[in-house]
């Protein structure tokens, strides 16, 4: 099933293999780029490349030398990028992620703020490339018109991805960026109605979907969660089950595109339980992405029992330009190299070779 075309909302992909959302560093001064550009063409093999997390504001700009799509110039930039997937017969979403509390001054523009939904820092240090790791710093807490301030930046960016070409964007709800924030209480701790129950909780990323899915539309708009994570201070929480079951059914009544649901188990994270992909699967009634610790077989086996409708592979596509190839051949697949995954330029980024590339070298 796994190289079987798939229909997701008015889109036809090649196959069900997705490429997860991996932030690489690459994009200089926030900038997407020509060597980018040249990234996702090689793996554009994928049915869907899911772009690394790519901020919708200067505020989002957590880490160095990530991506940004609230400006002209990004915009232009994201162009090729699009192209370039689109050339191998790849679809491609923009993964839209607002780091939130998990950011340090050092890497935001000047101007822009870390914000949160908590005072309290994230534990342990952040890597900049002005100061090496540094201790997180205290967010400022959101006010509600820093609330509707980044609902509106997620609308604008959507608009720039469809502009520059994308075929939709993904909320990135996981992993305990800003939307998470908002839906942890282990990492909320405001005092309005964006917290006090899962409805509350749940209500700004059901505002941030809606706003999006009426700039771009539901077919254009899925949403990445990570129940039972426990990456930057999150974890589990009393009533989690009923939190994302609630979320997952409003989530269905507004017809997203996708649930994209994350297991950081084979990372060394928490068990995600199957019980809480199968009931947000169950409640939410449409496409679901299973992510995680996938090669194909696992992948086979996963589709057949019905879990979820397509597969997004992380690691093996870093250091597999052509993973899809590979697996159909039943190549061997070569191991990233974790020392490359955040510097920058093209090594372990561009330089990984194909299997005919391997092979001529041999
Ligand atoms: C280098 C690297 C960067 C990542 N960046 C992101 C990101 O920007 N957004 C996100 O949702 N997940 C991110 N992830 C998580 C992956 O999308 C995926 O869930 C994880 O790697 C597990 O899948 P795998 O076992 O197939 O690698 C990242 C993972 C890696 C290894």
């Amino acid at each position: 099933m796994l190289f079987e075309s798939f229909k997701l909302g008015a889109i036809t992909l090649q196959n069900r293999v997705a490429m997860a959302p991996m932030t690489r560093s690459r994009a200089t001064n926030n900038i997407p780029n020509d060597l980018m550009a040249e990234y996702y063409g090689q793996r554009s093999g994928a049915g869907l490349i899911i772009t690394e997390g790519t901020a919708p504001s200067p505020n989002a700009l957590g880490y160095p030398r990530i991506p940004g799509a609230f400006s002209d110039e990004q915009t232009r930039g994201w162009k090729k990028s699009a192209e370039a997937a689109h050339q191998g017969g790849a679809k491609i979403f923009m993964q839209l992620m607002h780091t939130g509390r998990v950011g340090h001054p050092y890497n935001l523009p000047e101007g822009a703020e870390v914000v949160g939904t908590t005072t309290t820092p994230v534990q342990g240090e952040m890597y900049t490339d002005e100061a090496g790791p540094q201790s997180y710093p205290a967010a400022r807490l959101m006010s509600e018109a820093d609330i509707q301030e980044a609902v509106q930046s997620y609308v604008t960016s959507a608009k720039n991805a469809i502009e520059a070409g994308f075929d939709g964007v993904e909320l990135h709800g996981a992993n305990g960026y800003l939307i998470e924030q908002f839906l942890n209480p282990n990492v909320n701790s405001l005092d309005n109605d964006y917290n006090g129950s899962h409805e509350a909780r749940s209500k700004f990323a059901l505002e941030v979907a809606q706003a999006v899915i009426n700039a771009i539309g539901t077919e254009r708009t899925g949403i990445r969660l990570s129940p039972y994570g426990a990456f930057n201070d999150t974890g589990a929480f009393e009533g989690i089950e009923e939190a994302y079951e609630y979320l997952a059914k409003e989530l269905g009544k507004l017809n997203v595109a996708y649930i994209h649901i994350v297991d950081h188990s084979a990372m060394g994270a928490p068990e995600v339980p199957r019980s809480i992909k199968e009931k947000i699967r169950d409640s939410f009634g449409s496409t679901i992405i299973i992510s995680g610790g996938y090669d194909k077989e696992r992948a086979e086996q996963d589709l057949a029992d019905g879990l979820g409708h397509l597969v997004a592979f992380g690691r093996p596509f870093i250091a597999n330009p052509d993973l899809v190839h590979r697996m159909k051949e039943g190549a061997e697949l070569q191991d990233p190299n974790q020392d490359t995954f955040y510097t920058p330029g093209e090594e372990g980024y561009t330089d990984y070779p194909t299997l005919k590339e391997a092979e001529a070298t041999k």
